[in-house]
């Protein structure tokens, strides 16, 4: 005997079922996908994201509820299928694929050494084993293809358009420099920054990476915005010199990342010292104690104090990091550490 209305009288009991733990019923929920009566015997095909096995069974047992004492039905048959939900609106910050970590180097004030920094990272932490890359977004003053000596030109890769970035040291680089040559100024502004900052990051094939490290243009403008609001960092470690006039700054910088509820690593007081060479004097030149201070202010690590040290100066204009050239000098030294202690920081639970 065919049953008329059986249908109707179904999808009205069902959407008395509810979805557990919520107000909203099954099939509002779109997750009946389909019905067939065959005989007495009702076949109902569910569509669920859940893998949990307690949902179907709650719903199953509602259902079965709900059409008791409804004539034609004598029996429920379900089959379920678990679909995977859909993935998220893409909004806000994203990873890069292939890269477990994104870090940030960045100051408030230019000319703290925050280059330096990011390129001796980079090295050590490449030394140390892990794979890295290093992300020149400083258009305006990009610097590392000549800390790393690097004269590579930019090779696209085939298919996928992307660009190849060069190897210097062990470590993946891509920078403005290698667009741009010495002498080309980069005149972009405001929205064309944007894009080219998108694109820059997204459009290079990075591969697998432990580590990128971004050394960001000094301050808080276009270039930094459009990072820490498209890129999922997973920090920022803080360049600074010792006196008030860069510390101020810094502060600006911390308080950007912190909006966006980036973690802050660590600050770094660069060019905290001067050893006269041949002997222990020190001199403090910008001042003591700055980054100390400010890093218990702020209640972050104060990652290192790099002493003001000519070596430094010297191997990043001619294309090798202090760490590299000179690992047993004042700065090499340091440097060193505060890879080390970056490399524990983010990589606890994978290598000590
Ligand atoms: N600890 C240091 N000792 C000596 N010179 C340094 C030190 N750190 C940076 N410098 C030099 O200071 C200049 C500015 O450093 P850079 O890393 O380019 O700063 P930023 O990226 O913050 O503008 C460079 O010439 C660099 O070699
Ligand atoms: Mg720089």
């Amino acid at each position: 005997m065919v049953v008329n209305g059986w249908r109707d009288e179904v999808v009205t009991r069902l959407r008395g079922v509810k979805y557990p733990g919520f107000s909203r019923d099954i099939v509002s929920f779109g997750l009946v996908q389909d019905m067939e009566l065959d005989g007495t015997d009702l076949k109902l095909k569910l569509k669920l994201t859940t893998p949990d096995p307690a949902i179907p069974e709650r719903i199953g047992k509602e259902i079965r509820d709900t059409l008791k004492g409804y004539d034609p039905i004598k029996s429920v048959t379900i089959e379920t299928e678990v679909a995977p939900p859909q993935a998220a609106a893409t909004t806000g910050p994203q990873g890069i694929e292939g890269v477990k970590k994104i870090v940030a180097v960045a100051s408030g004030k230019g000319g703290v050494g925050k280059s330096t920094v990011a390129a001796n990272l980079a090295v050590s932490l490449a030394k140390n084993g892990f794979k890295v890359g290093l992300c020149d977004c400083d258009l305006y003053g990009p610097s590392q293809a000549l800390m790393l000596g690097c004269r590579d030109g930019i090779q696209v890769e085939e298919g996928t358009e992307r660009i190849v970035p060069a190897t210097c040291h062990g470590v993946k680089l891509m920078s403005m420099g290698m667009l741009l040559g010495d002498d080309s100024p980069a005149a972009l502004r405001g929205p064309m920054v944007t894009r080219f900052t998108q694109q820059f990051l997204r459009q290079v094939a990075w591969g697998e990476l432990d580590v990128l490290i971004l050394d960001l243009p000094p301050g808080t403008g276009d270039i930094q915005l459009t990072i820490v609001q498209t890129v999922a960092l997973d920090g920022a470690v803080i360049v600074t010199t010792p006196q008030e006039v860069a510390l101020v700054d810094a502060r600006k910088a911390i308080a950007m990342f912190r909006k966006v509820n980036v973690t802050i690593l660590g600050l770094v007081e660069n060019m905290s010292y001067f050893v006269v060479p041949g002997t222990n004097q020190k001199h403090e030149i910008f001042g003591s104690g700055g980054g100390k201070k400010e890093a218990e202010r702020q209640k972050v690590a104060l990652l290192g104090e790099v002493p003001l040290d000519p070596k430094a100066r010297e191997s990043g204009d001619k294309g090798k990091p202090v760490v590299l050239a000179n690992p047993k000098s004042p700065s090499g030294m340091v440097l060193q550490q505060l890879a080390d202690g970056l490399g524990k920081i983010l990589f606890s639970n994978i290598k000590a």
